[in-house]
């Protein structure tokens, strides 16, 4: 079994996180964003999760390849959801299925708790099975679906909400 370390993502992370994103966008209904980004995209999203309220974590290797992240921040921008943040997650497709978005999942709630967060919100495309599956497996309960909110490769696209009590 792959050996797994979860560490803060830095500037350095930014060319193995601009290529998972990417393959995400061309390839999968996972982010609803339709065009590829170059690394200072991926540099200045960064540096909206190094800031207080928000997490940005990579997972690694033994070796230090990058094996995926995630992140938490705003879940929406009014005062009032201030103890609340939503998540995102991406592992590198060649390392699926392996443990590492459980791991990613783990040490991002771990780290909500101690910053005394209430509730992490997960928005997931409804036919992301194993986003689901993963969300379900650390503690998320589903809330509902938002039907065809969103579109992408010519079809519409249902938006499952999940949630944890943290
Ligand atoms: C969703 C994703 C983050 C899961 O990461 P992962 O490292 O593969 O997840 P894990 O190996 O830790 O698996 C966790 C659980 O997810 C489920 N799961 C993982 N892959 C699955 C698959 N292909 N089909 C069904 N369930 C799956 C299983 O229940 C698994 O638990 P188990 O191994 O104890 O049975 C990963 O598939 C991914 O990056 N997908 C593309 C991007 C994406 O969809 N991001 C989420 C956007 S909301």
């Amino acid at each position: 079994m792959t050996e797994i370390n979860i560490r803060a993502a830095s500037d350095a992370d930014i060319p193995a996180i601009t290529a998972i994103y990417n393959d995400a966008v061309a390839n999968t209904v996972a982010v609803w964003n339709d065009d590829i980004v170059d690394e200072e995209n991926r540099r200045s999203w960064l540096q909206g999760y190094q800031v207080p309220g928000t997490c940005a974590l990579v997972a690694e290797d033994a070796a230090g390849a990058l094996l995926g992240y995630a992140t938490y921040g705003e879940f929406r921008h009014y005062d009032g959801f201030r103890h609340t943040v939503e998540n995102s997650i991406y592992v590198d497709g060649t390392r699926r299925a392996g443990g590492v978005g459980t791991a990613l999942m783990q040490a991002l709630i771990e780290h909500a708790r101690d910053n005394g967060k209430h509730v992490m919100v997960a928005a997931i495309e409804g036919g992301n099975t194993a986003s689901i599956r993963l969300h379900a497996k650390v503690g998320f309960e589903a809330c509902g679906t938002v039907r065809q909110v969103g579109t992408k490769f010519g079809r519409w696209l249902d938006m499952t909400l999940m949630q944890l009590m943290l």
